[in-house]
């Protein structure tokens, strides 16, 4: 598959549902919303209020990405504000396997996100529990940072552990994705892309999204 996932970190809050609109009518697959605490990454976005909020300008699947410490604490109330996709950070939970069990125990799809320094292997024995992962491809934080090289090796060794164990699963790659690199990482085996500074700074954010599925480099 190739989908588009705008982050909505990158968005005018201003006009929020005039963003969202704007998302309703694009070829836009999934919202993307970055929860953070100022623990877990050294800034602080939003929270269940925008999410809910969200929830009730859209119809298309809210893909929740939580960079906050103990998140196994808050699943539930990102599951009743309206979240279809909840992915949390190797780095942040101890007890994996039954956090992962807990989302999917809410009819969520589940996913790990995994740092950039942190090594696909880690995950070979709890691939089989995941519907999807999520790829740093920049360190989680901040919108507008440059593309980790490193990725493409790490979306091709993620995909020969999930074919290994002959698991259907789901790369999403979020961190620093532009019209250049975008066709290259669905190449390499991404499934989902995030895109935030490149969707939201264009003159046209609904033909950014259609180029980036593309991997239409052309102008225009
Ligand atoms: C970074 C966030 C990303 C961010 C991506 O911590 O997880 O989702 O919004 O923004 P860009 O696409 O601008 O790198
Ligand atoms: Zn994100």
């Amino acid at each position: 598959m190739r989908f588009i996932a705008p982050s909505l970190l990158s968005a005018n809050f201003a006009h929020l549902a005039d963003e969202i609109q704007l998302l309703n009518n694009s070829q836009a697959d999934w919202i993307h919303l970055d929860i953070m605490d100022g623990q877990f990454v050294p800034n602080i976005s939003f929270g269940l209020p925008i999410v809910k909020t969200v929830r009730k300008l859209t119809s298309k699947p809210l893909d929740v990405h939580l960079m906050i410490v103990h998140p196994e604490n808050y699943i539930k109330a990102f599951a009743e504000a309206g979240a279809d996709i909840l992915t949390l950070h190797y780095e942040a939970v101890i007890h994996l396997h039954r956090t992962i069990n807990q989302i999917k125990d809410e009819g969520l799809k589940a996913g790990v996100v995994l740092n950039p320094h942190t090594p696909i292997s880690l995950l070979e024995d709890i691939i089989k529990e995941l519907d999807l992962v999520l790829l740093m491809s920049v360190n989680p934080g901040f919108g507008g940072q440059k593309f980790i090289e490193q990725t493409y090796t790490k979306i091709t060794k993620l995909r020969e552990l999930a074919l290994k164990n002959d698991h259907d699963l789901m790369i999403e790659v979020d961190g620093g994705v532009t019209l250049e690199n975008a066709p290259k990482l669905f190449s390499a085996g991404a499934d989902i892309l995030v895109a935030g500074n490149t969707v939201f700074a264009a003159d046209d954010p609904c033909r950014m999204i259609e180029r980036l599925k593309k991997g239409d480099l052309e102008r225009g």
